[in-house]
């Protein structure tokens, strides 16, 4: 069999893992496995390469995607909404290099993509990718782990400030329309406040919360995800990309808010915003376990003949769903999640008055 591999959407930490667990577990039983390059893109273009046991060694720990990847090509529409449709060449690409499957690593977007080529009678398998953990019937994407790592380190750092200039810090993270990493990273790193896109935010109860540990501790913390929001106002959006499938550029909340809360405290409030730095670098050592599973059942998936599936974990169960299932669709984090009910017992404000 020839198996073709992609990596779409936005690089994450634990992309190289999962192409080396495929290469490894399908070259192991005779197989050959192409590198499709940057994303979707390269079944336009043609640029491949071979997946070899020697081509990924050393791979298991590195960030980003030796493949390369690219979070605008969708062969559907070409670039954009009511752009050309050239899945047809793609098709032909894949038939000319002799590919009988794809396993597409990536996102939502990614996934959508993944289940047109399904209807369109290819054969394909999904591994579900994203720092954002925001895919459907899956508890975990890889990825995840490490930015929360990194969300969580950010906020040790960042408490030292406050306590020692006695100040409001609040960070910024990553996590388009779910509040996963922010919840998760806020707790991690001991935040006092947490503000979630699925609990649109009362500036008021936010002050009264700072103005609260003004009086006490003289500092706070404050983690803050890019797409929450003020209960009376919308998304910060940093910018629009026309060609985009998500054409929003969400960014700059955090300075939103404290340009509004600083006239309703006497201590200084100073904004981070972590931006790239979630999704760059090694991956830690639970992505790098989740995404050589998922690579692994890839692999099975595809040996079995079971297309048209995404990988999945469920409890400590790794599975597949199928894709129809999962394509369009975003986690966020339910109202009666279990860490929420953990963080109002703390005492951490989610910014409900
Ligand atoms: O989906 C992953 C993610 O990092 C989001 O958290 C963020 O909103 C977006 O991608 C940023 O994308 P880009 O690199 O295109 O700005």
């Amino acid at each position: 069999m020839h198996i073709g591999v992609l990596t779409g959407g936005g690089d994450c930490p634990g992309l190289n893992a999962v192409i080396r667990a495929v290469t490894l577990a399908l070259t192991g039983d005779g197989a050959t496995v192409t590198g499709i390059e940057r994303g979707f893109l390269g079944l336009l273009t043609g640029q491949v390469q071979p997946l070899t046991r020697d081509r990924v060694a050393g791979i298991l720990a590195q960030g980003g995607t030796i493949l390369g990847t690219h979070n605008r090509c969708d062969p559907f529409a070409y670039f954009g909404a009511g752009g050309a449709d050239c899945s047809g060449q793609a098709m032909d690409c894949l038939r000319r290099l002799g590919i009988d499957a794809l396993v597409t690593i990536g996102g939502d977007g990614t996934m959508v993509i993944a289940q047109r080529f399904a209807d369109l009678g290819l054969p394909v398998v999904g591994v579900p990718k994203t720092i954002d953990n925001d895919l459907e019937l899956t508890d975990r994407t890889f990825g995840f782990d490490s930015a929360v790592a990194v969300v969580s380190e950010s906020l040790d750092r960042l408490q030292t400030t406050a306590s020692s200039h006695g100040r409001v810090m609040i960070l910024e993270t990553m996590g388009r329309y779910a509040g996963w990493i922010a919840l998760e990273g806020g707790m991690a790193g001991g935040a006092d406040v947490i503000l979630l896109p699925e609990l649109p935010f009362d500036l008021q109860a936010v002050a009264a919360r700072c103005r609260a540990r003004e009086a006490r501790e003289g500092w706070t913390l404050v983690c803050i995800a890019e797409g929450a929001h003020p209960r009376d106002g919308g998304l910060t959006v940093r910018e629009t990309v026309p060609g985009s499938p998500d054409p929003l550029r969400l960014g700059g909340v955090g300075h939103v808010l404290q340009q509004q809360l600083q006239p309703l405290l006497d201590c200084e409030v100073r904004t981070t915003l972590l931006g790239h730095v979630q999704r760059g670098g090694t991956p830690t050592a639970y992505d790098r376990v989740l995404a050589t599973r998922f690579g692994e059942m890839a692999a099975q998936l595809v040996k079995a003949g079971q297309f048209g599936r995404m990988v999945a974990l469920q409890g400590d169960n790794c599975t597949s769903v199928p894709l129809v299932d999962v394509a369009g669709r975003t986690r966020r984090v339910p109202v009666d999640h279990p860490l929420l009910r953990t963080a109002r017992s703390l005492g951490i404000s989610l910014g409900q008055a």
